[in-house]
């Protein structure tokens, strides 16, 4: 069944710590509400993400996904609401606790984000020697059992100008698993991607959530790829959780939103502008064309 999600408290994972144990949610997003310079990016988004599970969080371009991971990795904090992550309220951490939070988290950023200056073995060896002692020899076999694990421990002396997207993409995911952490955050895992490296990709992202009991958060409008390997998925529109089941429950959804993201319709509920004056009145002031005519 499709659940529509209110703003405002969920049942799950409540004060009852036996309850929370239960239900072992892992990030815990309730009732947000976010602004950036006064426009309203979150405006009571809650959403749950559970252990040992794959959620996907879907919704257009521009809808706050990045921001979202942004607020979970206590990056940005809510202007009100709470975001909860291994059960601890991430307002109430230091610096301190926030940096040893980060550390049971992996992210796979966006657009890969590897260190350009150095080989790739260098880039998945970096999280080791921000944050730990560890010997060289341990080093190097942690770095070569994760570049193995995405099939690319050949290429660890290549440097990334050196590397396809699709490697990229793979060696940032070796260096989001280097710390062993129990959740993994992935930001568009499959953009610019050829089918069979998304494919690849797809299946490394199964098998670290299967094999190594990794949690997964996954933002993406990769409907099709995210159906066929989330457990639960959300979409976002308009600064909230508009549906959340199963990618099946989604599919079959009657809501107007749901079927334009699902079915990749321009025309409906979700605006093609961001938003801006009204057009008329804009062009009539002048005021907001680039420099035309300037330098001539
Ligand atoms: N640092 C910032 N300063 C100003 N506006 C921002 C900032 N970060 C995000 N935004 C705005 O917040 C909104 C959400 O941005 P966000 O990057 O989270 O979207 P997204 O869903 O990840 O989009 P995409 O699918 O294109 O990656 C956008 O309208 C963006 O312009
Ligand atoms: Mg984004």
């Amino acid at each position: 069944m499709i659940q529509q999600i209110a703003a405002g408290p969920l049942v799950a994972g409540q004060a009852d710590p036996t309850a929370a144990a239960a239900v072992e949610v892992m990030v815990d997003v309730r009732d947000v509400h976010y602004s950036i310079s006064g426009r309203p990016i979150f405006s009571g988004l809650s959403l749950q993400a559970m252990r040992g599970q794959i959620t996907a969080v879907m919704g257009p371009s521009g809808t706050g996904k990045t921001t979202l991971l942004r607020l979970m990795t206590a990056q940005i904090y809510a202007d009100s609401g709470v975001v909860t992550v291994f059960g601890q309220n991430l307002a109430d951490l230091g610096s301190r606790q926030v940096f040893a939070l980060r550390r049971r988290m992996g992210m796979l950023f966006q657009n890969s984000a590897l260190l350009s200056d150095m080989d790739v073995y260098e880039n998945v060896a970096f999280p080791l020697r921000e944050h730990t002692d560890l010997t060289e020899p341990l080093i190097r076999n942690l770095v070569l059992t994760k570049l193995n694990a995405v099939g690319l421990r050949g290429a660890a002396q290549l440097m990334p100008a050196e590397l396809s997207g699709g490697m990229a993409r793979r060696v940032a995911l070796a260096r989001a698993i280097v710390m062993d952490p129990e959740l993994l955050i992935y930001d568009e895992p499959f953009v610019g991607l050829d089918p069979i490296a998304l494919g690849v990709i797809l299946r490394l992202i199964q098998q670290l959530n299967t094999a190594l009991g990794i949690t997964s958060i996954i933002v993406s409008h990769d409907v099709h790829e995210l159906a066929s390997i989330a457990h639960r998925s959300y979409l976002m529109a308009s600064g909230t959780i508009v549906a959340g089941g199963t990618p099946e429950d989604l599919a079959r959804s009657p809501l107007p939103i749901v079927r334009q993201f699902m079915s990749g319709n321009p025309d409906g509920p979700a605006p093609f502008h961001y938003p801006a004056p009204d057009l008329i009145s804009e062009f009539l002031s002048g005021g907001a064309a680039p420099a035309a005519g300037s330098g001539s």
